[in-house]
């Protein structure tokens, strides 16, 4: 008996229903379905823009921006997948490689990936940046190649090494000669705006105008995507009528698929737990319920002290009421402040918090319609139990 056997014997039987799963694999963030509902026009732009790879000598670059789960990555895949079959058709080598730069935040790791994708064993140290860009060149010189880098989450890379040289090289790369072929195409991908993180010569050479705006998902957009991701990964019928309506309802505030699909999974996966065999609306309550723990749990991790005692002092003031008030939340803060020995912020600084925290989500802040003494901001928190909330938070003070 092997260790794997010996440990697989002494764990229960795993509960043998049957599974509402028929296929779990493309629940996974990284399967690509074959179509991307409502990302039609999105795909057509990217293929205006680099559709004159194939049949020019050029090269091009866009910047793709959205918020979280709105498709940005899966639609680069996407794109690229279908841009190398479409490109191999005309006869023309496309590769591409992405990159994920918080996974690889420094322009050495960057050129690594890129690198490795055609020759898996080049060593990790030893060679300069410049040394990388000129073996990579010679690569697609001897494959006639054009290459698509995509640098996902690019903004991380350019905040921690602080320069943009590495899309400066990217954006200027060409074969050398008299008529140089263009052999590097470059997709940046960002939440955030990184235009404004990019130093001069490196916007020079990045044509701005390619930029693809995503928005946040709505109601029916993520029902689409729901539907799409149930018949694929379900057994008919494993999945009880309306079920898919709920989520979005859920989903839509955030207009996050990525969140859509995940509470797809989870309730999926509390169906099997209770070999119940078709995943209900309770599952779907639950799996929310657990899921929203463990995002709340991250962000307030990220916060500093300052902000937890304010979030404890709103916990307090929600405990028997759905809503309370900043004048409220201060007076309490004042108190938290002296139990916990820590000066107290100022008012204005205390009145920015207040909206950082409406901004990351962790709280709901609303402007109250004019009563006798005019409009108040009232604090609500969306999801977590004040109780939950507060205990939470003095865990980790
Ligand atoms: N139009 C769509 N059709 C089908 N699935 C989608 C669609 N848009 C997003 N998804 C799925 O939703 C999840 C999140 O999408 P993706 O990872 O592309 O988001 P993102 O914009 O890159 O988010 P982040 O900024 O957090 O990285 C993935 O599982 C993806 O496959
Ligand atoms: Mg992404």
């Amino acid at each position: 008996m092997n260790v794997i056997q010996w440990a697989m014997s002494k764990l229960p039987a795993y509960p043998r229903g049957k599974s509402v799963f028929k296929k779990y694999k493309a629940l996974d963030f990284d399967f690509v379905p074959e179509k991307l509902p409502h990302r039609d026009s999105q795909q057509k732009r990217l293929f205006t823009i680099f559709g004159p790879i194939v049949d020019s000598n050029v090269s091009q670059n866009a910047f793709i921006t959205g918020p979280t789960g709105s498709g940005k990555t899966v639609l680069s895949k996407k794109f690229c997948m279908d841009f190398q079959e479409l490109a191999r058709k005309g006869g023309k080598n496309v590769q591409f490689v992405l990159v994920n730069c918080r996974q690889r935040n420094t322009e050495n790791a960057v050129m690594l990936r890129v690198l490795s994708h055609f020759q898996p064993h080049f060593p990790d140290r030893g060679f300069s940046i410049n040394e990388m860009m000129e073996s990579l060149r010679k690569v697609l010189e001897k494959e006639k190649a054009h290459l698509i880098v995509v640098l996902d989450e690019v903004d991380v890379l350019l905040k921690k090494t602080g320069s943009s040289d590495i899309i400066y090289h990217f954006s200027r790369f060409n074969e050398e000669g008299i008529e140089p072929k263009k052999l590097l195409s470059l997709i940046l991908i960002s939440q955030k705006n990184i235009y404004e993180m990019m130093d001069s010569p490196s916007l020079s050479t990045f044509k701005r105008g390619n930029i693809i705006k995503l928005d946040k998902y709505l109601r029916n957009e993520l029902l689409a995507i729901l539907s799409q991701r149930i018949e694929l990964a379900f057994h008919p019928d494993a999945v009880e009528l309306r079920v898919d309506e709920l989520i979005a309802d859920i989903a839509s505030e955030l207009g996050d698929a990525r969140y859509a699909i995940e509470i797809l999974e989870k309730a999926g996966m509390l169906a099997d737990e209770n070999k119940e065999g078709q995943v209900s609306f309770e599952h779907v309550r639950a799996a929310k319920a657990e899921i929203y723990s463990t995002v709340t749990e991250s962000k307030l991790a990220d916060l500093d002290k300052n902000r937890k005692l304010i979030l404890i002092a709103i916990s307090r003031c929600l405990k028997k009421n759905a809503y309370t008030t900043t004048g409220d939340v201060e007076k309490m803060y004042a108190v938290i402040c002296e139990e916990h020995e820590e000066k107290k912020l100022g008012h204005t600084q205390f009145w920015k918090y207040i909206r950082g925290l409406d901004d990351i989500g962790i709280i709901q802040a609303k402007k109250s319609s004019k009563g006798l003494v005019g409009t108040t901001t009232l604090i609500s928190l969306p999801d977590i139990p004040a109780k939950v909330l507060e205990e939470k938070l003095m865990d980790m003070l």
